[in-house]
């Protein structure tokens, strides 16, 4: 199969879809790749590493659709990318077709073969091509949120492991999942204590057995969360109702129960966030302030760290492009179900019934 791996033009996005590593593992299976020229670079791969991996790099991103069976990419396509997109071309990448019609409907004009990251599911419900971002906005929610409780930029003054006579600061997160517990196990490890909330006592079952002492497990209901905000440096919010709003678990009068310069990393931005007064923001612009609590509200923490982010997502994502590029989509879907749920729309017909629902069209069974 011939692979193409074309630049992101999406602004602010300097991941790419695939390493070095992942050219070299295609072409040793006899797969032909094509990386655009400076592709890689957001994330420190250049072109010189493709090549020696066994890419051939093409100028621009018009020869790399023109050229490929396959594309890998990372972000959903945006306008410019549209009308490259060919009929029969496998597109392997984040779709998030609910939150654009026009993305939905060009697709489907195009009749290509769209495989969304986000939808891929393994048996158990877990969506393990979205684990990996959540592990690295969980981890980075504690370097964020320690670096904004420095006076300078208008936090509380406390450094969060504290230093021998001086107690650690605190950090209460709210959500025991994927972005729960590593944002947990960072602040443990700069021996905060810590505190973590959820509603589903096997999460805090699992915490309590791996996690050291001083991360310390509680039943999340408005009670509790309203005792700990006024004790508690830095508010970590990670949690997730699958396909819904995240509940507001911080209401707008909570924040003068805290005190002045306490920090919000909202992770659960992306979908409406866990507290009232969160609004998305970006990496230029990080932070506001409102009622002297500092909300840090970053929509795509990851792509602070492509180099990490991109090597985490590729990690994944390869062991899927190995088995549509060695059987084809047809095949692999078939033989591997967790992929098979990532076919969204197919040569013209939307196939996830979600999807269909979202825009009131008629899904046709894949
Ligand atoms: N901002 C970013 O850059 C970024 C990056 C990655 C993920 N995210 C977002 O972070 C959020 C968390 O993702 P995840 O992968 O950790 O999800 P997850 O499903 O692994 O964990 C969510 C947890 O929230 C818990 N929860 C639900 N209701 C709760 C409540 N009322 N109180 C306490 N806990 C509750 C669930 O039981 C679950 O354990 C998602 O919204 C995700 O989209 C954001």
């Amino acid at each position: 199969m011939i692979v193409g791996v074309p630049k992101e033009i999406k602004n602010n996005e300097s991941r790419v879809g695939m390493t070095p590593a992942g050219v070299f593992e295609l072409v040793k299976n006899n797969h032909t790749v094509y990386v655009q020229s400076g592709a890689g670079e957001g994330s420190g791969f250049f072109n010189h590493d493709y090549q020696r991996a066994g890419a051939t790099i093409l100028d621009t991103i018009g020869q790399v659709y023109a050229m490929s069976d396959m594309i890998v990419k990372v972000k959903e396509p945006i306008a410019e990318e549209y009308g490259l997109i060919q009929k029969g071309q496998i597109v392997f990448t984040y779709f998030h077709f609910a939150s654009s019609e026009a993305l939905t409907k060009a697709m489907i004009e195009s009749k290509s073969i769209c495989i969304a990251y986000e939808t891929v599911e393994d048996e158990d419900g877990t969506l393990p091509l979205l684990t990996p971002m959540s592990e690295v906005a969980g981890r980075m929610a504690i370097q964020q949120g320690a670096k904004y409780l420095e006076k300078p930029v208008k936090g509380r003054g406390v450094l969060l492991g504290g230093v021998p006579g001086v107690a650690p600061g605190r950090v209460l997160v709210l959500g025991a999942g994927v972005v729960g517990i590593q944002a947990a196990k960072m602040a443990a490890g700069l021996g905060a204590h810590v505190t973590i909330l959820d509603i589903n006592m096997k999460r805090l079952r699992h915490v309590n057995d791996i996690m050291p002492p001083h991360v310390v497990t509680e039943f999340s209901n408005e009670f509790n969360i309203r005792k700990h905000i006024k004790t508690h440096d830095l508010i970590i919010g990670g949690v997730l109702l699958k396909g819904a709003k995240a509940p507001n678990l911080i209401t707008r009068d909570m924040l003068k129960d805290m005190r002045p310069g306490t920090v919000i990393v909202d992770v659960a931005v992306d979908q409406g966030g866990c507290v009232e007064t969160t609004r998305p923001t970006t990496h230029e612009s990080p932070t506001y302030i409102v009622d002297d609590v500092v909300h840090y509200c970053v929509a795509n923490m990851p792509g602070a760290v492509p180099y990490t982010s991109t090597v985490a997502l590729t990690n994944v994502t390869l062991p899927y492009v190995l088995k549509l590029a060695n059987t084809g989509w047809r095949t692999a879907c078939k033989l591997d179900k967790s992929l098979g749920k990532g076919l969204n729309i197919v040569e013209g017909d939307i196939v996830y019934k979600e999807i269909a629902k979202a825009f009131q069209f008629e899904p046709v069974l894949a």
